[in-house]
């Protein structure tokens, strides 16, 4: 008995299978436009090879420290990695301020490294005379010379730290821990996505995708070296290297428009970087809550919702009206309620500052967030589904980590629904949540990269 008006703006959302078709051919074709040298400049999903050409195969052993930035938590790691492929994980959270993550990019490394130091305090890793080697997770577009060579090309997820775009992240971070002293080597720089699909691989051998779904959204994959035109490194083998799309900026290009809602534009104007990370934009955490939120207020606009039950339409101290007010976990929480009783929906609204919301009330808005989220596993699906076909083995495992898919009630099982229709029949996939958090993928590089060569000699 949902209102028609209201199916009205719901149905922009809608993607069906053969939009999700179209979809794919597009982002195939960005895709290849990125590999290409001829092209790359001109493409918006870049397709940034990544140096990372091994896997962990737990072999390897040592102590190193990995540090993780960029998402929802700053974190230091200590990753002991022990004979039969056993790992012990130490780690400790830190805040990053937002001034830190708004002000000079100096200062946020200075943050980073005195972090470092605490963390390295703490563990009583200050022995004289022995050194540590570190590999870094910065999970934002990075243009790699090397594994431990990367230059920013924009910041993404708010961040907007200044004199860091095209200089070499590793070396920023290098010489702040330089100044404090410590026998600390960053010898590796690794995506979320790297991290989380070598943290997959060491548990699952068939893993060759790795997924984030939190703040932002990106995947990279194992790709073939005949396939990178733009990899500028040796042929030696094995002739494969993982390759970082940075398919959040999928649609900067105008390519999405077609499926773009009113409500995207919205959001992406609104933004601190309008007009880039399109795709990242109707998927991702940092954005979905707010896409949510501007269609409440259309419908109550319309009349459609909340009807007498806000009186005080546009007070600033209404979270329901502030931007960012309505926090995309708060669209896992709406989505968890199930029958009648709506009891996390209706808590969550009155939160929002509305006091009494009705049975519709409820109703209505947990359909919008249904459809938001579905929308996003969907794309999300079609996205991967690309991957699968183009990897075409009879067994592959996609490593996915992210706040958005752990917290999300159905997202999981949205995507996987969406992506059996999308993918060869032949192909047999699985979905596999990463647990320890990227960092330890960024150890696992450096135990891989590094470690594995010092053993060999
Ligand atoms: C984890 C990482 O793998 O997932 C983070 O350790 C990463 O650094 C993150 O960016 C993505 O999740 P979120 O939700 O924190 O952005
Ligand atoms: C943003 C970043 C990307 C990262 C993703 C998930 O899209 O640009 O590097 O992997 O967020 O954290």
């Amino acid at each position: 008995e949902l209102n028609e008006r209201i199916e009205t703006v719901l149905e922009s959302l809608r993607l069906g299978d053969d939009s999700l078709r179209q979809i794919m051919q597009l982002l195939e074709q960005e895709m290849d436009t990125g590999l290409s040298p001829a092209t790359h400049a001109k493409a918006d999903v870049k397709m940034f090879p990544t140096y990372v050409r091994n896997i962990a195969n737990g072999s390897e052993t040592g102590q190193v420290l990995a540090l993780d930035l960029g998402g929802t938590n700053f974190r230091v790691l200590l990753v002991n990695l022990l004979p039969q492929g056993e790992v012990r994980l130490t780690s400790k959270i830190f805040v990053i301020p937002q001034s830190i993550m708004l002000g000079e990019g100096v200062n946020l490394f200075h943050h980073l490294a005195d972090c470092l130091v605490d963390f390295m305090k703490q563990e009583k890793l200050n022995q004289p005379g022995v050194h540590y080697p570190l590999g870094f997770t910065f999970s934002f577009p990075c243009h790699q010379e090397g594994l431990a060579s990367a230059r920013l090309t924009s910041w993404t997820k708010g961040f907007t730290c200044a004199g860091v775009v095209n200089e070499d992240v590793v070396k920023m971070l290098q010489k702040a821990i330089d100044e404090k002293n410590i026998n600390v080597q960053c010898v590796a720089l690794v995506n979320d996505t790297v991290g989380t699909l070598m943290a997959c691989a060491y548990k699952k051998p068939h893993t060759s995708i790795g997924l984030i779904l939190g703040t932002g959204t990106n995947a990279c994959y194992m790709e073939t070296l005949d396939r990178v035109g733009t990899w500028n490194g040796d042929y030696e083998e094995p002739k494969q290297v993982i390759v970082n799309m940075e398919w959040g900026a999928f649609g900067n290009n105008n390519r999405l428009n077609h499926v773009r809602t009113r409500f995207d534009e919205e959001v992406d104007l609104s933004s601190v970087n309008p007009g880039k990370q399109i795709f990242e934009k109707m998927i991702s955490g940092m954005y979905m809550g707010e896409i949510v939120r501007l269609i409440i207020l259309d419908l109550m606009q319309q009349d459609l919702l909340f009807i007498g039950q806000c009186d005080n339409y546009g007070d600033y101290r209404i979270p329901l009206f502030i931007r960012g007010g309505f926090y995309t976990k708060f669209v896992s929480t709406v989505e968890t309620d199930e029958g009648i009783a709506f009891s996390n929906t209706r808590r969550v609204l009155q939160d929002m500052g509305i006091r009494n919301p009705t049975y519709d009330d409820c109703a209505i808005v947990q359909h919008i967030c249904k459809n938001v989220s579905k929308r996003a596993a969907r794309l999300a699906g079609a996205g991967l589904a690309v991957l699968i076909n183009r990897i075409n083995k009879p067994q592959i495992t996609v490593g996915v980590d992210g706040s958005l898919y752990r917290y999300h009630p159905r997202f999981k099982r949205n995507m996987e629904k969406c992506i059996k229709n999308l993918v060869n029949k032949n192909i047999k996939f699985e979905i596999s949540l990463s647990d320890d958090g990227s960092g330890i993928g960024a150890a696992l590089t450096v135990a891989a990269e590094v470690l594995s060569c010092q053993s060999d000699k």
